[in-house]
């Protein structure tokens, strides 16, 4: 069969941001703490440090929470798209964009996560950005929970351990889904939910010290039972709820090679990449993986499930997967074999693949070998909803970005998709991270840059927040304006 060299008709392309990295406006119109207000920030010398993550314990919570400044929670500043919004749609929908994949703040909705009625201000920031972007002809993807649950619920609960949080979560949940049901039809229920293994402070609000020594994993594995359970309780109201719905799962897709073709190498690759599917399988079978279950009780854990649960898993799956692929990493029996960062992980370095000012290891192929590997497991229609290369982007003399190394990392990216769609892969969309620069997850930092659009602010929070295009602005308008077709006439 002749290939074109077109995407599918009406591929969704498109950007992805998270509310607690862009918006700003921490305390402002009613919005609550939450995790990522603490969340501090890694100065420069921790580029190659993989493990940048918050101090959880409880006396760093105590003091972030009592600091009313932004100095150290680069967070609470992000971008200021809560104000400037309207400025930032306008330059994505001159790219093009056909969708946007956003998150909604749930502590900006529900303060402390408790309240009986939700925060207006909250719902009428949101109103009025799906709005705008109904205006400009942008789809929005939602993601209700991504690495910011109201801190109240981490502190009062130790977050997602305690059952509790499944209820106020479907609360907040469900008011999302009566008040921008009418403008959103793409929900995912929660962003990288597998994380909660790598950071289960920023994921889950769970906070090690609260937990009972020796248990820390097991209360980990709770945590997560419990997102399951929310997740198949919202993906439920939403069919319900809103006409046409599609509700997704999300994971941090960590493709791993065995180093050499040794069968060690090779049994902890597999058993690797089983675990990485592991969330997937329970999103989208509706059923932990028995293998998973039999790992689970010999190491002696042991998940406290209500009558119910195994039922609401089975009868509420999702409608298609999404996930997020940066890097791939390798896997080897030997101890001594050289490491490298990727996303939140520490993974064995592979020899064939160059790797990112951040130590990432670049794999096109392997999101082309990501895609052909779910879509087979899973047999649902698929987004790639994360997929993009932080750099250090300088300003040149000329006053411009020219970030010809983004621009050849999407475009071999880009390549590998379409190869997978030609070999039969229903990949229905496209959400690069991040469209604009923003403060990094791992590190805070504003230096680790994402976008196209480049953000006048430094890692202090110093600069004016102007916006600017980088050459890599027109080369994704373009691939945009052609579905595709312009990567093959380059
Ligand atoms: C993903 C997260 O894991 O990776 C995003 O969902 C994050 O929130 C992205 O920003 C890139 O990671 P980082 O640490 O470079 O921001």
């Amino acid at each position: 069969m002749q290939q074109t060299k077109q995407f599918p008709k009406g591929f969704l392309w498109g950007g992805a941001i998270a509310a607690n990295q862009v918006e700003g406006a921490w305390n402002i119109d009613g919005k609550g703490l939450s995790v990522a207000d603490i969340d501090t920030y890694k100065p420069k010398a921790s580029n190659k440090d993989y493990n940048a993550h918050v101090a959880t314990n409880l006396e760093g919570i105590k003091k972030a929470m009592e600091d009313p400044t932004d100095t150290w929670y680069p967070k609470r500043r992000g971008i200021d798209f809560y104000h400037r919004y309207k400025e930032d749609l306008a330059m994505f929908a001159e790219m093009g964009f056909k969708t946007l994949r956003i998150s909604i703040a749930w502590s900006r909705v529900f303060p402390t996560g408790e309240e009986l009625e939700a925060n207006s201000e909250g719902i009428k920031f949101y109103h009025n950005l799906f709005k705008e972007m109904k205006r400009l002809g942008i789809e929005p993807i939602v993601t209700l929970s991504h690495y910011e649950m109201p801190l109240a619920l981490s502190v009062k609960y130790n977050g997602w351990v305690d059952r509790q949080v499944i209820d106020y979560f479907v609360r907040f949940a469900n008011v999302c889904f009566d008040e921008f049901g009418q403008y959103v039809k793409y929900w995912l229920t929660f962003n990288e939910i597998d994380s909660i293994h790598r950071h289960p402070f920023k994921t889950a609000g769970v906070i090690e010290e609260k937990s009972v020594a020796g248990e820390e994993i097991q209360d980990v594995y709770q945590a997560l039972h419990h997102q399951f359970v929310a997740s198949a309780l919202v993906t439920k109201d939403a069919h319900e709820k809103i006409p046409e719905v599609m509700v997704g799962c999300m994971l941090t897709k960590l493709m791993t090679y065995p180093l050499t073709c040794a069968p060690q190498d090779v049994e902890l690759t597999m058993k690797k990449n089983l675990e990485n599917n592991f969330y997937a399988d329970v999103q989208v079978k509706g059923e932990y993986p028995r293998l998973i279950e039999c790992h689970l009780k010999n190491k002696g854990i042991h998940i406290a499930m209500e009558p119910d649960d195994r039922h609401i898993l089975k009868e509420n799956t999702v409608d298609f997967l999404t996930f997020s692929y940066y890097m791939s990493m390798a896997e080897s029996g030997d101890s001594e074999a050289e490491r490298t960062p990727g996303n939140t992980v520490l993974g064995v370095k592979n020899p064939y693949l160059p790797e990112t000012d951040w130590g990432w290891q670049i794999d096109p192929q392997g999101l082309k070998i990501s895609l052909i590997d779910l879509y087979d497991r899973y047999q649902v229609p698929m987004m790639i909803v994360e997929n993009g290369m932080g750099a250090m982007d300088t300003i040149s003399s000329d006053g411009k970005i020219h970030d010809d190394y983004r621009i050849d990392y999407f475009r071999a990216h880009f390549k590998q998709m379409k190869e997978a769609i030609d070999e039969g892969v229903d990949l229905i969309g496209y959400t690069s991270w991040a469209p604009i620069d923003l403060v990094s997850a791992g590190t805070s930092q504003m230096s680790k840059r994402y976008g196209f659009i480049y953000v006048d602010a430094d890692d202090e929070g110093n600069g004016s927040y102007d916006r600017m295009k980088k050459d890599s602005f027109d080369w994704y308008q373009n691939i945009i304006r052609t579905n595709g077709a312009a990567l093959f006439d380059e």
